[in-house]
């Protein structure tokens, strides 16, 4: 039996990303299983567990058989208050407001491409999110497949840019460019590589991302804004795009080594809560 079989996955009528429909989420997965979703994740980049029923703790408990699960680095403390037992690894990503606070982190609203925590040393390698609440339209997740990017990369840029490194900073804007004027001393902020070599598959993907890097190092403002403008555009071409449109009870499990991720719109007075878990990383980009 193939692990497609096993699995009982299929690829996405996208460009990239599968639906793994043979599993129950809840249950301790066998060594074998694991080892099989894992190859299926660096196969496709992006899996889709639909029709889960997943508690706060099984979401953990799934992402803790995968590897090492991530804590969220400034965990709200709006939401510890309100959901006391909520476990440590959970983000609460969520418009919703309580007593004027938002529950959640990333609240409202469309957000532009970007990478989980590149801002970081050591980026989490992947992101799980678990839908609960949708609203009626909008709020989709797009996925752009940053091996795509690279390979679609004019030669001369690719040449231009090889062994260079982009400012990848968090200054918790959803829709704006970082701005000229950062404070580096206050904002998470990282250096990596333009171009990264993903350790698993070998392949090279684009690092960079509209919503959070600043400047490609080396380069007056000028030039780095035109480059990173060609290289938003081939990252962000529809063709390497997969659009999810979730419904209630969907896992959705992406690398943020090869995947950037975006959000659209939605109405802002519907409610929109899901959550979220990551895995961490033992190494920096390179
Ligand atoms: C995130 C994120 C997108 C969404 O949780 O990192 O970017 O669709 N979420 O809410
Ligand atoms: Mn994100």
């Amino acid at each position: 039996m193939t692990t497609a079989d096993k699995l009982n996955l299929e690829k996405l009528d996208a460009p990239l990303g599968a639906e793994i429909n043979g599993l129950d989420l809840t249950k301790m997965l066998s060594t074998d299983t694991v080892d099989a979703v894992l190859q299926a994740w660096y196969d496709n980049q992006v899996l889709v567990f639909r029709d889960q029923e997943l508690t706060p703790q099984q979401l953990v408990d799934f992402t803790a058989q995968l590897g090492e699960p991530g804590r969220p680095r400034m965990p709200s403390q709006t939401v510890r208050d309100i959901i006391p037992d909520l476990p440590p690894e959970i983000m609460i990503v969520s418009n919703v407001r309580v007593d004027g606070k938002p529950l959640g982190l990333a609240h409202d609203g469309e957000m532009w491409f970007h990478s989980d925590m590149c801002y970081a040393e050591i980026p989490h390698t992947a992101t799980l999110l678990y839908a609960v609440d949708l609203p009626s339209e909008g709020g989709n997740t797009m996925f752009a497949d940053m091996y795509a990017a690279y390979d679609n990369l004019k030669l001369a840029t690719r040449d231009r840019l090889e062994g260079s490194k982009a400012l990848q900073v968090h200054d918790y804007k959803r829709t704006e460019r970082p701005g000229v004027d950062l404070d580096l001393s206050k904002i998470g902020n990282f250096a990596h590589p333009v171009f990264v070599t993903h350790p698993e598959t070998g392949k090279k993907a684009l690092y960079v991302n509209r919503l959070m890097t600043a400047r490609i190092e080396g380069f007056d403002r000028q030039e780095s804004d035109a480059l990173l403008e060609e290289l938003f555009a081939v990252g962000e071409d529809p063709a390497i795009i997969y659009e999810h449109v979730w419904r209630p009870g969907d896992l959705v499990m992406w690398d943020n080594r090869c995947i950037t991720h975006a959000r659209t719109d939605f109405p802002h007075e519907e409610r929109r809560l899901l959550r979220r878990t990551t895995l961490i990383g033992t190494e920096a980009p390179r």
